[in-house]
């Protein structure tokens, strides 16, 4: 039907969900598109669903979270942060799109990476507003003196993303700074940081020791990934008190609801569990990406829950091989795969295939070495 509609929209890419897991009888198949947490939700996070969420269903959430806030803002305390320095979003997701809409519309730029979070686009777009996408350095990491050399009159937002999806490298403390120096100081910087608990890389950024010293800084994270909560869908961010004023006004009112933000604080109070289970992610991570590199793979060391195979030309043969062995990854066509860090069972699947895609049998046609 036609319809008078904002033109811009029709520019949008959808975004593409990861695909559940393949059906397949014969074999046990895995979903390892979508950065998930393989780890089932913990037994106490169940126990405060059961008998606090459920029965609480008819009546609307606390529009603030403020017990969720307070407890962040607790967490964060030693940087100075207090309640009014924390809003809550569905999910990071939805604090992004309440930053974009807050300071960018048309005639405005946002910065950011690319490849990068597919969702940066869609919310810049619809704010009305013009992305500057920053091409990736050959080894997947920001090109942070591009990036910077981008800011003009009309920037309105700069977006990093440490470890970025979908290259999951890591963003050093030195580049950091570099970028907090060179932006003016009335226009923001946003880290999203949704994966930081999965980098260990030992000069990683952690955005939080900055926001001190630059009152520019907004930080975004989630508790879909480590937390484990992405079908809850609740994350926030940390920003000056003005910033998280102007964010509020324009949020989804009642977006985060109570059985999340029960979830959060259920989690909150699991953390050390829930910090065990990063740890054994991040060790299978150490398997995966030594299996594959002595299978001749070059890729960038992966410092969040997924690593990344530069595949170009070879992507969509690739990924055949991928769902024949039972496993669903993200693909992104001429470009490369992102493959999730699931259950021991699954990354045994991926070495597995890795090393048929590598062999790059006469019938695949792929490529041997996965950049060429
Ligand atoms: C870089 C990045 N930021 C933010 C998010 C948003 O996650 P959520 O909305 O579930 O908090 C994702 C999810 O995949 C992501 O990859």
């Amino acid at each position: 039907m036609a319809y008078k509609h904002r033109q811009v929209i029709d520019t949008i890419p959808p975004y593409k969900q990861g695909k559940p897991a393949p059906i397949a009888s014969s074999q046990r198949t895995f979903k390892v598109s979508s950065n998930e947490n393989p780890f089932p939700p913990l037994p106490s996070v169940r126990e405060a669903l059961e008998t606090q969420a459920l029965g609480a269903i008819n009546r609307y959430p606390d529009m603030r979270g403020w017990d969720v806030v307070r407890r962040i803002a607790e967490e964060y305390a030693a940087y100075g942060v207090r309640p009014e320095n924390v809003v809550l979003g569905c999910g990071s997701t939805e604090v992004i799109t309440q930053l974009v809409n807050l300071v960018a519309g048309p005639g405005d730029e946002v910065i950011y990476p690319w490849r990068s979070f597919e969702a940066y686009p869609i919310i810049v777009t619809g704010a009305g507003a013009r992305s500057v996408q920053v091409p990736n350095r050959p080894d997947g990491g920001h090109d942070v003196e591009a990036m910077i050399d981008s800011i003009n009159d009309r920037t309105r937002l700069i977006i990093v993303n440490n470890p970025n999806n979908p290259t999951s490298v890591s963003l050093s403390d030195r580049e950091a700074r570099r970028i907090m120096e060179a932006v003016p100081r009335d226009v923001l910087v946003l880290f999203d940081e949704a994966y930081f608990q999965f980098n260990d890389a030992p000069d990683a950024n952690v955005a939080m020791t900055l926001y001190g010293e630059f009152p520019n800084i907004v930080v975004a994270h989630t508790f879909s990934k480590a937390y484990g909560l992405a079908g809850l869908r609740i994350g926030y961010a940390i920003a000056q008190a003005d910033v998280v004023e102007g964010m509020r006004k324009v949020a989804l009112p009642f977006g985060v609801t109570q059985s999340a933000q029960i979830a959060a604080l259920a989690s909150l109070d699991a953390e050390d569990e829930l910090m065990g289970r990063v740890e054994s992610i991040k060790s299978e991570r150490t398997r995966l990406f030594a299996a594959l590199r002595r299978q001749g793979w070059d890729f960038p060391r992966p410092y969040a829950n997924f690593l990344w195979l530069p595949l170009g030309r070879g992507t969509g043969e690739a990924v055949k091989c991928f769902t024949e062995a039972g496993l669903s990854v993200r693909a992104f066509e001429g470009e490369g795969i992102r493959v999730s860090i699931g259950e021991p069972e699954a990354n045994d699947a991926v070495i597995a295939v890795c090393q048929r895609i590598m062999a790059g049998t006469a019938e695949s046609g792929l490529p041997r070495h996965p950049a060429a």
